[in-house]
């Protein structure tokens, strides 16, 4: 598979990220999920959420706990991974999908990552802080041992996790999520550089022309979430964004890729 650059090329039409895997038709971050993915040509990357279990393996699970997307209750980080794996993290979606568990990074790997990048957002907590540079460790860990390294980009909100990531691996490649509250008023560029990212994403509503000059100025590449109309897309297309995360990236992918406008 083809190494991963955080910008297609000027004659390419943006990358199509399917965000927690198809996640509008199956159980958000769940191996069908990605598998749904997986199986759609034109589809680029999925993008997952990343944490550490009691026992410090990586699972794939967006929420602090367990109780919205799973049979289980409480911080995921309480529990090991064994008690996780015996989870139903499909059943409050449909219960076709009981069958579904709590992934571990290594087995979304396995199912997908000949054939997508990732994207890794890796989550971090108010109320849990984890030990500095553990969870940054673990994944790069993970990622070498599937031989990913050259296929994902790690992104999050909390910055101080990118910048160790570049010190823990300075080929790396990172993107900054722009926390509102915490960001507003510093440019792209500025959030970027000074943790080494390539990439700067946000929510469709906090981007404006002025953001997206200013990040292409400096080579950085511009993703956008959650886009899942046609609708929408045509919009980012015609901004000129590096990439559009979806739910439903099987609904919007072939308007994306047909795109004539440049970049
Ligand atoms: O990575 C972009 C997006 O996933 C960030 O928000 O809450 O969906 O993880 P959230
Ligand atoms: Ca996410």
């Amino acid at each position: 598979m083809r190494t991963y650059q955080p910008k297609p090329n000027l004659d390419m039409p943006p990358y199509v990220i399917a965000h927690r895997g198809i996640s509008a038709k199956a159980p958000e971050n769940t191996l069908a999920s990605f598998g749904q993915a997986a199986a759609i040509p034109g589809i680029d990357m999925i993008e997952l959420d990343v944490r550490l279990t009691k026992d410090e393996e990586v699972i794939v699970l967006h929420d602090r706990t367990l109780q919205r997307t799973s049979t289980g209750n409480g911080p995921a980080r309480n529990y090991s991974l064994e008690e996780i794996r015996k989870l139903d993290a499909g059943s409050w979606f449909h219960p076709m999908f009981s069958e579904q568990r709590i992934p571990t990074l290594g087995e979304v790997f396995r199912k997908i990552g000949s054939r997508l990048w990732v994207d890794i957002e890796m989550k971090s907590d108010l109320f849990h802080r984890e030990p500095l540079g553990l969870m940054e460790e673990r994944v790069l860990d993970v990622v070498h041992q599937y031989g990913m390294d050259d296929r994902v980009l790690y992104s999050s909100f909390n910055h101080q996790l990118l910048s160790n990531i570049k010190r823990l691996k300075s080929s790396a490649v990172t993107g900054v999520l722009f926390d509102f509250l915490h960001d507003f008023g510093r440019s792209p560029s500025k959030l970027a550089e000074r943790v080494g990212a390539k990439v700067f994403k946000c929510a469709t509503r906090e981007l404006n022309r002025h953001m997206l000059t200013d990040a292409h100025h400096h080579g950085i590449a511009v993703y956008v979430y959650t886009l899942n109309s046609v609708k929408g897309a045509q919009r980012m297309l015609s901004y000129g964004v590096d990439g559009i995360l979806s739910n439903n990236a099987d609904d919007i992918v072939s308007v994306v890729k047909s795109y004539g406008g440049k970049r």
